[in-house]
């Protein structure tokens, strides 16, 4: 990683962390078990990968952070509410996320449901009302729609629905595509896409040739998730590795083979850098974070 990258990534992680740790409610407030159960998932883990991407699209067009916090916790609030679903038993069942026991196993199941439910809304709060959010009512409302469609059944839900559905069955590369750029792209390209409507009159064509760089990255991160179950290992992910193959998991690395998977990710890089070809130096830490997504150990 680029220590340009490395420090601006420890930066936003700190930045989002704090964001976050403010605007989620005290578990000392009733209902105490369901708050500590919001506050456990969500603060002191992940990569923030999310947020990371809100901000640096920020810096490429010049904006100031603090315009940033509210949509850079609400992706993170969104991703945490779907990594707890994602490991229920009725989904992959996963007794271990970002190092610590997931959800339903240090609390129980309808506790973990209730936390990613309440973490949705709270995320759908902060776009209408955060005061830190200061722009137009109408960019505030092109956000809120940007995050429900990646959100809901054309998006990240919608991915899950065709990654459970097509557990056991063999896929062909456009549908597991389609898979991906669903239960994955989504989100990110929303992190994305979020910070590009806090610019007021942004050019379209800008907004365009980002949208299609967040396009390439979404589905790179998770052409590498697949890569990462495969050859690595449960300390390093923090999450047990080898879960793809166990549950019968249509993957990149299942269809075409580790290295095709990892020629697969690298194609997406260098169309993500493509996008960006009319930035200047302003858009390095994209650049540097589309690289890190096909090059990062967990
Ligand atoms: C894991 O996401 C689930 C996917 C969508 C691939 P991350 O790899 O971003 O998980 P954290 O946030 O760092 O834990
Ligand atoms: C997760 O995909 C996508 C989500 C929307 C959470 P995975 O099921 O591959 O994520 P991990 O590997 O459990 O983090
Ligand atoms: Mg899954
Ligand atoms: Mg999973
Ligand atoms: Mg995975």
């Amino acid at each position: 990683m680029s220590s340009a990258l490395k420090e601006y990534m420890t930066l936003c992680q700190n930045r989002v962390e704090e964001a976050l740790n403010a605007r989620l409610p005290s578990a000392a407030i009733l209902p105490q078990r369901l708050h500590e159960a919001m506050r456990y998932s969500t603060l002191d883990g992940g990569k923030r990968m999310r947020p990371m991407l809100t901000y640096c699209t920020g810096k490429a067009l010049g904006l100031e952070l603090d315009i940033l916090d509210a949509p850079a916790c609400a992706v993170e609030m969104i991703h945490v509410y779907s990594l707890i679903h994602d490991d229920l038993p009725a989904m992959d069942n996963d007794d271990l996320r970002r190092g610590k026991p997931t959800s339903h196993k240090a609390f129980d199941e309808a506790t973990a449901i209730l936390a990613g439910d309440a973490l949705q809304a709270l995320a759908f709060e902060l776009l209408a009302n955060d005061a830190s959010l200061k722009v137009s009512a109408e960019q505030r409302l092109k956000m809120i729609t940007t995050l429900t469609k990646a959100s809901g059944s054309q998006g990240m839900v919608g991915g899950q629905a065709i990654d459970l559905q097509s557990v056991g069955t063999q896929l062909t590369l456009p549908e597991l595509e389609n898979m991906h750029i669903h239960k994955t792209g989504a989100l990110i390209r929303a992190s994305v896409n979020m910070a590009a409507l806090a610019k007021a009159d942004l050019d379209p064509a800008v907004a365009k040739k980002l949208d299609h760089y967040a396009k390439c990255i979404g589905l790179s991160f998770q052409v590498k998730d697949d890569i990462l179950d495969m050859e690595s290992d449960t300390a390093t992910l923090g999450k047990t590795q080898g879960k793809d193959q166990n549950n019968d998991k249509p993957t990149y690395p299942a269809l075409l083979g580790l290295a095709g998977a990892k020629q697969k990710a690298q194609e997406l890089h260098e169309q993500a850098l493509l996008s960006l070809g009319d930035f200047g130096s302003e858009a390095d830490l994209l650049r540097d974070l589309s690289l890190y997504i096909i090059q990062r150990d967990h």
